[in-house]
């Protein structure tokens, strides 16, 4: 009597007919998305060293100055770009995979044997994702505009305290803004490439030649499809990215480590 993988899915959790170490892909993706959920909530809650001379942490940008709301402003920001990211094609893949083991792996067999797929709540939720991206396209500019604001120092210097000298500003370079510049060309790089984006781009034209602006669409579309092509590189270095231009900030912020002046 044979057994086929569909027999051995059906059978139990994590019965496969697979020879290869399949599940450290699963385990990697659970450990990094578990480890930037936990350090970003934990950098949003503190509101605390998230800004040093021209520097601005992305966590906290635009910087929200408010009364009434009682908890981190960080919060306030961070639902906009965590719901893009939770919602992202590829990360549902990964963590449906890492987190629900639904299923954890191919041809490997899987914990729950129904199927609704994203049709009820609350994964229905996730076909927002087109809104979640219209927000992040927003926050790209936001997070350009901070890099240009990194490369206005303050003529009289950085104060101890890591605050600006009053008085005028000057052209200058350091490597913190070299940080930031990285993080938001990464980041461009993931929400351009989104499929979401694509679509709305080149979808629904069988003729491009035949609308309105349809070569200048057609030029975008590549652009937007030779971008999507990396999509998973982009989401993982991008990820890596913001969590680090946080990290150096707050080190700077901190007084543990010391921004580079380039020029
Ligand atoms: S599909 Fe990944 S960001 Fe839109």
């Amino acid at each position: 009597m044979t057994t086929s993988v569909r027999d051995l899915q059906e059978r139990s959790f994590g019965a496969t007919l697979r020879r290869d170490a399949w599940w450290i892909a699963p385990a990697l993706t659970a450990l990094v998305l578990g480890s930037f959920g936990v350090y970003a909530t934990w950098a949003a809650w503190v509101n605390r060293y998230y800004e040093w001379g021209p520097y601005l942490s992305p966590f906290y940008s635009p910087l929200i100055q408010t009364t009434w709301w009682p908890l981190s402003p960080a919060f306030l920001i961070l639902i906009f770009p965590g719901a893009f990211r939770a919602t992202c094609y590829y990360y549902r893949k990964a963590y449906y995979r890492a987190f629900f083991l639904d299923p954890v792996a191919c041809a490997v067999g899987e914990p729950r044997h129904r199927y609704k797929g994203e049709t009820k709540f609350p994964f229905i939720v996730q076909n927002l994702h087109r809104y979640a991206m219209y927000a992040a396209v927003v926050f790209i500019f936001i997070l350009s505009y901070d890099v240009l604001l990194a490369t206005r120092w303050p003529v009289g210097g950085v104060l101890a305290d890591g605050t600006m000298a009053a008085g005028p500003r000057e052209f200058g370079v350091g490597v913190g803004t070299l940080v930031m510049l990285i993080n938001v060309i990464l980041l461009a790089c993931y929400t351009f490439g989104c499929h979401s984006l694509r679509h709305l781009i080149g979808g629904n034209v069988d003729c491009f030649s035949c609308v309105r602006g349809g070569r200048a669409r057609f030029e975008t579309w590549r652009g937007v499809s030779a971008l999507n092509r990396h999509h998973m590189l982009f989401a993982w270095c991008s990820l890596f990215s913001v969590a680090l231009t946080d990290v150096y900030i707050r080190l700077c912020a901190m007084g543990v480590i010391h921004d580079v002046r380039l020029f």
